[in-house]
């Protein structure tokens, strides 16, 4: 059977990370992009090791320890103002330019649209109406109901349980290589936004399909035959 339902990572898939690094070359010239690079690795190992460990916190604090450990690793003197102007910009994260259009021709086939974040819910509420998105999404699913981030089964679990269709039918999208190989691992159908051109973790798992960019995956739902 087709594909039913696309579910798509927030951060880094439709809101792009890395435009923080502008408002971060302000604050601290020549580290804007060390310090992106660094604070989204960091976010994601506190959200892996956290989950690992049964200590969960929401992603909006623990996206706010990664920005000041990251800032006291790079030997930045990061203060409540700069730590404010940051994490509101995180707020209101840019999207990527293509992701509207894209969007709103995927709900025009009558794909059923969800995002399912590690974001918790007044992140994801206030980062997809920024954007503007919010009439383009069924539900904006958020991890924090089971309190374990991604790459947990739970996790995964929210998108199948919304819907009430197996994995297999639906499509997870993602630009997080690592996030790709959960869902994956979990039994959806996968498509990777390989925005970085990066290669594919060696972790035995292919995605059923990979782009560049958004756009990339309209001919690939056209080619597994999903409605419209
Ligand atoms: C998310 C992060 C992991 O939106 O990108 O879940």
């Amino acid at each position: 059977m087709a594909v039913q339902a696309v579910v798509f990572d927030a951060y880094g898939t439709l809101f792009d990370v890395y435009s923080i690094s502008a408002l971060a070359e302000k604050l601290f010239r020549g580290n804007g992009e060390k310090l992106a690079a660094l604070w989204r690795r960091k976010q994601i190992e506190y959200t892996q090791l956290r989950t690992l460990c049964s200590t969960y916190k929401p992603f909006w604090e623990v996206t706010q320890d990664a920005l000041v450990y990251s800032c006291r690793s790079l030997g930045l003197d990061l203060d409540l103002k700069a730590q404010h102007a940051l994490m509101s910009q995180y707020a209101r994260l840019e999207p990527f330019a293509e992701c509207a259009g894209v969007l709103e021709q995927l709900k025009s086939q009558d794909l059923k649209l969800a995002v399912l974040s590690n974001g918790n819910p007044e992140m994801l509420t206030t980062v997809v109406k920024a954007a503007g998105m919010q009439a383009l999404f069924s539900h904006l699913l958020s991890v924090d109901s089971v309190r374990k981030f991604k790459t947990a089964p739970e996790a995964y679990q929210l998108g199948p349980d919304i819907f009430g269709l197996p994995p297999k039918n639906m499509l997870f999208v993602s630009s997080n290589c690592w996030d790709i190989c959960g869902a994956s691992w979990f039994g959806y159908k996968t498509f990777w936004v390989n925005r970085a051109a990066a290669p594919i973790e060696e972790l035995g798992v292919v995605p059923n399909g990979e782009g560049r960019s958004l756009r990339d995956l309209l001919p690939f739902l056209h080619e597994s035959g999903a409605p419209g």
